[in-house]
């Protein structure tokens, strides 16, 4: 597998064993920052009947490519090339669930506001909004770990870094969204649901 993620193969059973409830066969799923593809490859394996869209910018479509390709899943079709900050790479059709695991902190703090900007491009009434990772409150890490990675993330690109749960929360309300729970996960990340109203 190209890009290959051990937190990734470590994190994703506990999240879709947390996510399980939430699916319903035939349901239409957008996952953002795709990357290797692990949990798209994860998901529509144990669930065969959804439709798992991954995506990715561009420089990770072909790795992506090639390892959806390897798993020959009919519930995976190819990857989209979305960049969030790009309003003209979002599909114009809506989801009923939307997944992104370990992206807010990598992307800049402007493309999270993207992101809610562009994200009701592919959403409609009743559509979920899944994002896992690991996040502040009140401005407080959640563990010395996090804040460690902070540090860390902060060395190899200044506009990285742990998010706020407020301020995406805030993001989440302005775009329609309903807060719906908040999930501590190991290794001191959350999954956070939302639902559009
Ligand atoms: C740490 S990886 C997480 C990969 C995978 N979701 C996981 O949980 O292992 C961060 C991902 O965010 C993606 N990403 C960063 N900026 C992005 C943007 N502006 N639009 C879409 N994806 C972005 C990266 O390309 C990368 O795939």
């Amino acid at each position: 597998m190209l890009n290959f993620s051990p937190s990734c193969e470590r994190n994703q059973a506990v999240i879709l064993a947390e996510m399980m409830g939430l699916f319903i066969a035939g349901q239409q799923i957008l996952e953002i920052g795709s990357f290797s593809g692990q949990h798209a490859i994860h998901f529509s394996t144990n669930i065969p009947d959804i439709k798992w869209q991954s995506s990715d910018v561009e420089e990770n479509i072909l790795a992506l490519s090639q390892n959806l390709a390897e798993a020959e899943l009919n519930n995976c079709p190819s990857p989209l090339i979305l960049d969030v900050a790009q309003k003209h790479h979002w599909p114009g059709t809506p989801y009923d669930l939307i997944f992104t695991a370990n992206t807010l902190h990598i992307m800049s703090w402007e493309h999270v506001v993207k992101l809610f900007e562009n994200i009701t491009n592919v959403c409609k009434k009743g559509s979920l909004l899944c994002i896992y990772g690991p996040f502040k409150y009140q401005g407080q890490y959640t563990s010395a770990s996090n804040a460690n990675f902070q540090l860390w993330l902060q060395s190899r690109d200044v506009k990285s870094g742990i998010r706020d749960f407020e301020k995406v929360n805030e993001l989440a309300i302005q775009q329609g969204f309903k807060f719906l729970s908040d999930k501590n996960m190991p290794a001191n990340n959350q999954l956070l649901t939302w639902q559009m109203v």
